[in-house]
């Protein structure tokens, strides 16, 4: 087996449809030699198909990162797969309609607790549920999208972000002593579903299109899984708390 992910083993979360970040990951991970185990939550045979279109066909778990069972139950799950874990991708995101679009000031406490739990909190939950099939050397990444600044209709999601981005940097304190990396990606605005959830996405498509230094494919998202995929590999043994920006270069730019 060769490949930057050559003899890993990769469980992968967030594969909803083709267009999932998460999807882009799991599929570069296999033709980079990683063997890949997949999450599904909800609408499972949905996430069953989109698995069947991989490389290799991979296996699904159904994992609610808000459900303390499926949490508990992890370890086991995957160890009928594989017989240990070398990284763990956290590629989910999820905010109720009232915390996005304009309504930050009156989206209620659980809303925003929903957005919180299942953006934030989870990638410790997450990477806690794995540990047990994890050694030195190993990685987790998530995706966020640049939380240093208060985006116009992100609104409680960005905020979840912000949290999301200290999270990494505890669990890479955290999890440092046992060799273990956390590290984000930082994408640009995607079309996927998450995306399209988020009323006046199109505000973020059109700045990336006309500002972003190396222009912005919308519909791209290789480019924020090569980064994923790096962080998983070999490549970067003493990066841990890293927030890698894979925007076309937005966030450098003033407005
Ligand atoms: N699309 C973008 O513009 C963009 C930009 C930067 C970062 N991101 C981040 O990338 C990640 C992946 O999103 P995406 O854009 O690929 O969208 P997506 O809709 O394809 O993926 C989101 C995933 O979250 C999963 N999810 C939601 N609630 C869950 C729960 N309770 N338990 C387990 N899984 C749950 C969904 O099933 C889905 O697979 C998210 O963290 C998102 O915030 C997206």
């Amino acid at each position: 087996m060769s490949g930057l992910l050559a003899g890993k083993r990769l469980l992968v979360t967030g594969v909803i449809t083709e267009a999932s970040i998460a999807f882009s990951v799991a599929k570069l991970a296999q033709e980079n030699g990683a063997q890949v185990v997949l999450t599904g939550y909800g609408r499972l045979s949905l996430v069953e198909r989109i698995a069947k279109r991989l490389p290799e066909p991979a296996p699904v778990i159904e994992v609610d990162v808000t459900n303390d069972e499926h949490l508990a139950g992890l370890a086991d799950r995957v160890r009928e797969h594989v017989d240990g874990l070398d990284g763990v991708v956290h590629s989910i995101g999820f905010a109720p309609q009232s915390c996005l679009g304009g309504g930050f000031l009156d989206a209620p406490w659980a809303d925003v607790a929903t957005a919180l739990q299942v953006s934030t909190f989870s990638y410790k939950s997450l990477a806690m549920a794995a540990l047990p099939l994890m050694s030195p050397g190993g990685a987790v990444v998530g995706l966020t999208f640049d939380a240093t600044k208060a985006w116009p209709v992100y609104d409680w999601m960005g905020v979840a972000k912000a949290g999301l981005e200290s999270a990494s940097r505890y669990l890479a304190l955290h999890l440092g002593k046992q060799g273990i990396r956390s590290n984000l990606v930082a994408a640009g605005p995607l079309r996927t579903i998450a995306a399209k959830s988020i009323p006046g996405f199109d505000q973020f498509e059109d700045a990336w299109t006309e500002r972003a230094p190396l222009g912005w494919n919308l519909t791209d998202s290789e480019p924020a899984a090569r980064a994923c995929l790096a962080l998983l590999s070999d490549w970067f043994p003493a990066t841990t708390g890293e927030i890698v920006h894979v925007d076309g270069g937005y966030h450098a730019i003033g407005a």
